[in-house]
C-alpha cells in the first residue's frame, strides 16, 4: 500500500484521494466527497476528458497523466501527455460541481497538435490592428420560453454583445425559490454563467445585479440571517472565466430599505453590538470576458465605425461607482429593476444594434431598455406569466417588426397591421 507521502500531488489531500482511488482501506473521505463534488474521482475525471479528446480525434495520440483535484478552485487538472514521448504537452480543467470542462483553462486542440508535431507554442494574441474586424453578431432579436441553462446551449458562439440581469433571489421568499439549499442555488447560477460564457463575444461584458439576502428568523429565539450573495457570486465569475472589472452601487432613496424591519430593534433600544443599518443599495457588477486583448481592440475592431460615433454616451453620464435610482414596481412580478438602471449598462457597456442578453428577462426590462435604445435583444425567461407579459411588451414595443422576432418554445408574434 502506498504511504501519502509516496505519492506525488500537490496536498495532502489530493495524496489522500488517490489512496483512495488505489483501493487502500481507511474511513477518510475524499476531498471531492467532503465537497460533494460530481466528479468524484481520477477514474470519472478521465473518462469526461476521453470524451473530449475523442471530440477532437486526439484520441490516440493523447493518453493521461494522475489527475488531480484542485478544492480552491473546485477544479480537476488532468494532465494531458504524447502517448509515444510521454512528455506533457497540456492539461484538461474540469469543473467539478458540474463536470463541464473549462475550455478557456484548458489547453486548446491547436496547442495540442502544435506540441504533437514538436512545434513552438503560438504566439500570445496581440491587440489586432484597426484594420482587422471581426463580425457582428447575425442574432435576431429572440425570445425564449424556458430555463436559460439549456436554452443558451442553443444560441451561436459569441452571438451575444452583452449580459445584463438580475438573478432569481435566493430564499427572499419561500414561494419564489425553487433552490432547496444555497448550493444547489449557487450551482444552478454557476452552469448559468458557465454557459453565457460561450455565447458572449470576446472581450465583452457581463453585468449582474446582485444584493446580499436576508433570511428571517424563524422564531424570537432565532437570528435573522444575511448571505452574502455577491461575494459569492463573484467567485463563480472568476472561476468560470471573467476578469472583475467594477463594483457598482445602486443607491435607493432613503427609507427605500425600511420594510425589511433591520435597524429597528437598535433604533428604539441604542444598545451598542446590535447596530444593524437598513440596508438602501445593491451591487451592479461588472465582469469582461477573459482575453488578452484590450477593450481598445473591441472599439477599433468594430466593423462599422459609424456605429461606434453614433453610440458615443452622451454628457449627464455616471461619473462614480454610485448611482442613485429610484426602485421600480410592477404588479405583474415582484423583482423587477428599473428601466432606468437598464438603459444605463446598455449604454456605457454596448454599441448600437449590439445584442443584449438577460438570462433572466422577468417581465423584460432588459428589452424595453434595447428598443429605446436601438439595441437588439435575447430574453429568456421560465415563468409562463411572466412571459407573456414580456411577449406584449416586446410587441408593443418594436410594432410590425415584432413579427420578425424569433421566438423559442412559444408561437410567433402576430401583429395586426390596424394596430400600427
Ligand atoms: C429577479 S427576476 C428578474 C426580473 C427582470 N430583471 C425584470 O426587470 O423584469 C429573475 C427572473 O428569473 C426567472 N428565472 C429563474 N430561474 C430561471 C431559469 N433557470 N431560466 C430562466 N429564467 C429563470 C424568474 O422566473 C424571474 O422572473
Amino acid at each position: 500500500m502506498k504511504k501519502i507521502s509516496d505519492i506525488k500531488g500537490n496536498n495532502e489531500e489530493t495524496a489522500i484521494a488517490q489512496m483512495k482511488f488505489d483501493g487502500a482501506e481507511n474511513e477518510v473521505l475524499t476531498v471531492a466527497q467532503k465537497r460533494k463534488y460530481n466528479v468524484l474521482d481520477v477514474k470519472e475525471a478521465k473518462k469526461i476528458s476521453l470524451i473530449w479528446l475523442q471530440h477532437m480525434q486526439l484520441e490516440n495520440v493523447v493518453g493521461f497523466g494522475l489527475p488531480e483535484v484542485d478544492d480552491r478552485y473546485h477544479i480537476w487538472r488532468v494532465p494531458l501527455l504524447n502517448v509515444v514521448t510521454k512528455e506533457r504537452i497540456g492539461e484538461v480543467v474540469i469543473d467539478a460541481y458540474t463536470s463541464l470542462i473549462l475550455e478557456d483553462k484548458s489547453t486548446s486542440q491547436a496547442t495540442l497538435e502544435g506540441r504533437l508535431l514538436g512545434r513552438k507554442d503560438t504566439e500570445p494574441l496581440k491587440p489586432a490592428s484597426s484594420k482587422e474586424k471581426y463580425k457582428l453578431s447575425t442574432l435576431r432579436n429572440t425570445i425564449a420560453l424556458g430555463d436559460s441553462e439549456e436554452i443558451l446551449q442553443d444560441l451561436p458562439a459569441g452571438s451575444i454583445d452583452l449580459v445584463f440581469t438580475s438573478p432569481p433571489y435566493y430564499n427572499a421568499r419561500p414561494e419564489y425559490t425553487d433552490y432547496i439549499t444555497y448550493e444547489e442555488y449557487l450551482l444552478k447560477l454557476r452552469k448559468i454563467i458557465h454557459n453565457t460564457h460561450r455565447v458572449l463575444a470576446e472581450g465583452r461584458f457581463f453585468v449582474i445585479n446582485v444584493a446580499p439576502v436576508l433570511i428571517r428568523r424563524a422564531s424570537r429565539s432565532e437570528a435573522s440571517k444575511r448571505i452574502a450573495v455577491p461575494f459569492d457570486v463573484h467567485q463563480i465569475f472568476i472561476q468560470e472565466g471573467f476578469d472583475f472589472i467594477e463594483d457598482i452601487i445602486w443607491a435607493k432613496p432613503e427609507g427605500a430599505g425600511w420594510a425589511t424591519g433591520r435597524g429597528r430593534r437598535f433604533a428604539a433600544d441604542r444598545n451598542p453590538l446590535q447596530y444593524k443599518a437598513v440596508p438602501v443599495t445593491e451591487y451592479i457588477l461588472v465582469y469582461r470576458k477573459h482575453t488578452n486583448k484590450l477593450i481598445d481592440w473591441n472599439i477599433r475592431s468594430h466593423p462599422d465605425s459609424k456605429l461606434v460615433e453614433a453610440s458615443r454616451v452622451a454628457d449627464g453620464y455616471e461619473r462614480t461607482n454610485i448611482w442613485s435610482i429610484t426602485p421600480a414596481h410592477d404588479p405583474r412580478h415582484p423583482a423587477i429593476f428599473p428601466v432606468e438602471l437598464a438603459e444605463k449598462v446598455i449604454q456605457y457597456y454596448s454599441f448600437k444594434r449590439d445584442v443584449v442578453l438577460d438570462p433572466f428577462a422577468g417581465i423584460g426590462t432588459v428589452g424595453e431598455a434595447a428598443i429605446k435604445l436601438d439595441r437588439r435583444f435575447a430574453l429568456i425567461e421560465q415563468d409562463p406569466n411572466y412571459f407573456s407579459v414580456l411577449r406584449e411588451k416586446i410587441k408593443n414595443g418594436l410594432g410590425t417588426e415584432a413579427r420578425s422576432v424569433f421566438t423559442i418554445n412559444c408561437e410567433p408574434i402576430q401583429v395586426e397591421e390596424r394596430l400600427f
